[in-house]
């Protein structure tokens, strides 16, 4: 099941599309319809900190171009060797590193950041108190010393004609660096393997980085890193011609959404050129349901898509010759954080 629960998946989604498990205590949701109206239709508790549009637009731009550096420095790294794991020495350290650089950390904080996203330290929605206590005096040494960083970026910002506090400039810093860190490693490397395991693919976007966007999104469509997003029914609802209580947990399994043959054709397969129908929700309406959909939809996806974008240039720059090790083939596992955690290749 670890190693591949599609055909669980697949038996599920023919016949036994709602269904409670007794072992898990939750109703499982199969198909891509009953996944996407459950997410859209259920609310979490009260609302985590979110980031807001305004606040995006004040990340981005510092993000972009940290990511950019941080991958081509990473990249650089593994270009002269013969071999190497591109999750060890790229994929896993990518989302965080970039975020610290952003921010105008030292590298050292970088370390430690990483390993808390990595034993799953930050993921209670709550910030972390180490991480706050991380960040407080460098919130309030870029307060008394402004630099051209993000965190003197934010300190120095105004929203609606006010500064935003300390404890929103904390939050948002904290988002940045630990929010959604591990869930974008494990979908860079998957992306990664999507790609390389479809070099026609791979030289197409190589050659047109427009194209790097699709190929994003139909990773996450097909690969998800998180497949199953748990929710509580807030009232009973009705989903497949079953109804459950208020208060059933369900698993959302979007991993499942995502091969649904009556949502996507060939669902298997990788296709950067994929043109399904358009969602019955309706154009605006993310096709995969890899970061979620209505009210609680990840409110930082284009941040983690630049995140991407960013490595997956730089490596394709340092590497014009970027193919697996002889003989490697990525081995995907996981149920609740799902990826290859080895990606073995020759980087010339
Ligand atoms: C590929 C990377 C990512 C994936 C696949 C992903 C996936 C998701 C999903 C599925 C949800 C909805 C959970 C639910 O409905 O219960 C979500 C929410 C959220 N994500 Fe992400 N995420 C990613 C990256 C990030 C990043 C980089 C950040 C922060 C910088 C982040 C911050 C959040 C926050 C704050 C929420 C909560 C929204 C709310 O409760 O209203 N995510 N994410």
């Amino acid at each position: 099941m670890e190693r591949d629960p599609y055909p669980l998946y697949r038996t599920l989604r023919e016949g036994f599309p709602v269904v409670r498990d007794e072992l898990l205590g939750a109703w499982l949701l199969s198909r891509y319809a009953d996944v996407r109206a459950a997410l859209v239709a259920t609310r979490l508790g009260p609302p985590g900190p979110r980031p807001s549009p305004v606040h995006l637009r004040l990340l981005e731009p510092a993000l972009r171009s940290s990511a950019g550096r941080t991958a081509f420095v990473l990249a650089r790294r593994i270009a002269g060797r013969r071999e190497a794991d591109l999750v060890a020495e790229f994929s896993a350290w990518l989302p965080a590193a970039a975020a610290v650089a952003a921010l105008g950390l030292p590298w050292e904080d970088a370390t430690r950041v990483q390993e808390w996203c990595r034993t799953g330290h930050t993921q209670s929605g709550a910030l972390h108190p180490e991480l706050a206590a991380l960040l407080r005096p460098h919130i309030a040494r870029r307060r008394a010393h402004p630099g051209a960083d993000l965190l003197s970026v934010l300190c120095g910002a105004r929203v609606d004609g006010q500064a935003l506090s300390d404890a929103t400039v904390t939050g948002l810093a904290g988002t940045l660096l630990t929010g959604g860190g591990e869930a974008t490693a494990l979908a860079l490397a998957s992306f990664l393997a999507n790609l390389l395991d479809h070099p026609a693919q791979l030289n197409l976007v190589r050659a047109r980085p427009g194209l790097i966007p699709g190929a994003w999104a139909e990773s996450l469509r097909r690969d998800p890193p998180a497949p199953v997003v748990l929710r509580r029914a807030t009232a009973p609802m009705t989903l497949g011609g079953t109804t459950l209580p208020a208060g059933a947990v369900l698993a959302c399994l979007v991993g499942s959404a995502g091969r649904d043959p009556f949502r996507f054709a060939d669902p298997d397969r990788y296709d950067i050129f994929r043109a399904d129908p358009v969602d019955p929700a309706g154009p605006e309406a993310p096709a995969h349901l890899a970061f979620g959909a209505g009210q609680h939809l990840c409110p930082v996806s284009p941040l983690a898509g630049l995140v991407a974008e960013c490595g997956l240039r730089a490596l394709l720059d340092a590497m014009p010759g970027l193919r697996w090790a002889p003989g490697f083939r990525p081995a995907p596992r996981g149920l609740m954080a799902r990826a290859p955690r080895l990606l073995l290749v020759r980087p010339s």
